[in-house]
């Protein structure tokens, strides 16, 4: 695929706004808070901005469950915000691409409302149905949330379909409706002014006709069939805009990925996939390198000249990756935050940075169940503790993969609240945040922060980081992470150590290299074949033919 569009070449950066800036002193962000923060993102460096759901909505997962698709939730703002927030982005030369979750409805929606009122009306079915009892589920579907994908109406002897929370009714792609509506709001927000939508869960859409038992129980939806043909409908409003469409695509693999790619046939420009990051739900080790190699170079081989990759390690639905993937304690959380930045960001692909990444915000270190707000988590929490797990155990799992580690509020300064509000936020901040914040890192050069807008300087001024090949270099060991790019001659190497010992390399020769940069201090008379834990290395490499 040639990279001749502008996304190929940008960097994105993930905006929660319920934690990014609180402007209006209640405690969640809002969109004019965003408005403020935007001499900060040009800063960094990014081109285009994701923002996560910020629609009205029932407020059980978050703004995922959406009650009315063409507006804004009055605790972020208003649409004279919205479009207040689109003109400034614009004006700094940045684009803004919205959630959109195509998959499922809030229960309170109008639609949803019309559906249960009238088995009838032309709204039921909008929504999947199916005969049931109120001992009888349809089938053994279960949600993604962990319960039944069912839930039984009395009054209408049948369940409804929910692949998350019995208050997110799944829609009905089946229908062309449905279809025709989600024309209308993608039309109706490209005319104010958006550039692209992130369609959320879109491996979700498309079910299994037949309604049969599946293995595992929530084998119902993924990969079932062709997703894009489902969307073909809502290609037209895409192109004629001008959009960039950004498909979530969890349980993806790279083939089906080709074809959701494919410029002519398929859908997406970008999809996010998930085989990296699933590694830390392993207890150990914590990160087996050689596998997370072998994941990542398939991804970035099977799309060369056939698709373009999505490059993240975090969102608000992952646990900070410093935590997760590197080490959070002592020194080792910043140069660990710097190497895995480095590691994915000049692969081959368009980085995503998610707000707090770029400081190197641990996760949140919570340790009772009251502090945790996400549904999930504490469904989790009431599931276990039914089933009999000792609550320490619970909370320590919780601690490592609740998606509240990555929702806690943005730190901008040392001060109350890290600067994020001065009310009580939602949700509280994540440790260390009279350290790890905006304004400290902004004036230490030793910080996670300069380290970012380097990488992102450097990942858009040179043409190999941004088009060159991507060629593994197998170390066969299971500490470093060394891979190459190459554009007509041109090469650049990254060498990263992914563990907390030291490692010796001799895989590649480094004498004809400049080391351009790096995480640690560079002392010239050390053995540049000793990489110290968590060290990350670019070189200007040209090897000696
Ligand atoms: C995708 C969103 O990223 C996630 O936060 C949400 O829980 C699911 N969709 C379901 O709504």
């Amino acid at each position: 695929m040639a990279d001749t569009q502008w996304w190929q070449h940008a960097v994105g950066y993930q905006i929660y706004p319920r934690s990014f800036f609180d402007s209006n002193h209640d405690g969640v962000g809002d969109l004019p808070g965003i408005l403020t923060k935007i001499d900060y993102l040009q800063s960094l460096g990014v081109d285009f901005v994701w923002l996560s759901a910020f629609y009205p909505s029932g407020n059980v997962d978050s703004g995922y469950d959406v009650t009315n698709y063409c507006d804004v939730a009055p605790q972020y703002g208003t649409l004279a915000d919205f479009d207040r927030l689109v003109a400034a982005f614009h004006g700094a030369g940045i684009k803004l691409v919205i959630d959109l979750a195509l998959n499922h409805t809030s229960d309170q929606h109008p639609w949803f409302q019309a559906a249960l009122a009238d088995p009838q009306g032309p709204y039921h079915d909008y929504y999947l149905w199916q005969p049931a009892t109120a001992t009888k589920q349809p089938n053994n579907w279960q949600s993604v949330f962990g319960d039944s994908a069912w839930t039984y109406v009395p009054d209408q002897q049948a369940a409804y379909l929910h692949t998350f929370a019995a208050e997110q009714p799944d829609l009905n792609w089946q229908n062309p409706a449905v279809h025709h509506e989600m024309v209308q709001i993608m039309q109706w927000w490209a005319e104010r002014g958006v550039d692209g939508f992130r369609f959320a869960g879109v491996t979700h859409l498309k079910k299994r006709v037949d309604f049969a038992d599946v293995t595992p129980a929530t084998a119902y939806y993924e990969n079932v069939a062709d997703t894009v043909t489902l969307l073909a409908d809502l290609k037209p409003v895409l192109t004629q805009n001008h959009l960039l469409a950004i498909g979530e695509a969890g349980g993806i693999d790279p083939r089906t990925a080709q074809r959701w790619l494919d410029p002519a046939t398929g859908f997406f420009d970008l999809l996010l996939e998930f085989d990296h990051v699933h590694f830390w739900e392993q207890a150990t080790p914590k990160l087996p390198v050689a596998a997370l190699r072998a994941t990542l170079s398939r991804w970035q081989q099977s799309l060369e000249g056939t698709g373009w990759n999505t490059l993240f390690i975090e969102n608000h639905d992952l646990p900070r990756a410093v935590s997760y993937y590197g080490n959070d304690q002592g020194e080792y959380r910043r140069r660990s935050a710097k190497a895995l930045g480095m590691l994915y960001l000049l692969m081959k692909g368009t980085p995503f940075i998610y707000q707090g990444q770029e400081l190197g915000l641990p996760n949140a270190g919570f340790t009772k169940i009251a502090d945790y707000r996400d549904l999930d988590s504490r469904r989790y929490y009431q599931r276990q503790r039914a089933a009999g797990l000792a609550e320490p155990q619970i909370l320590s799992q919780l601690a490592l993969q609740s998606r509240d580690n990555a929702r806690t509020p943005m730190p901008w300064t040392h001060q109350q609240y890290g600067g994020f509000s001065d009310h009580e936020p939602w949700l509280q901040l994540a440790p260390g945040v009279t350290q790890i914040n905006v304004e400290r890192e902004s004036h230490d050069p030793h910080a996670v922060l300069p380290f970012y807008q380097q990488l992102v300087r450097i990942k858009k001024s040179v043409p190999a980081l941004r088009s060159g090949r991507y060629e593994l270099i197998d170390t066969g060991d299971n500490q470093l992470y060394v891979y190459r790019r190459t554009l007509n001659g041109d090469n650049w190497l990254v060498v990263v150590n992914m563990s907390d010992q030291p490692a010796t390399t001799q895989n590649f020769d480094l004498t004809t290299s400049e080391l351009i940069l790096t995480n640690l201090p560079v002392d010239a008379a050390s053995d540049d074949r000793q990489i110290q834990p968590w060290e990350a290395r670019l070189y200007h490499w040209r090897r000696l033919e």
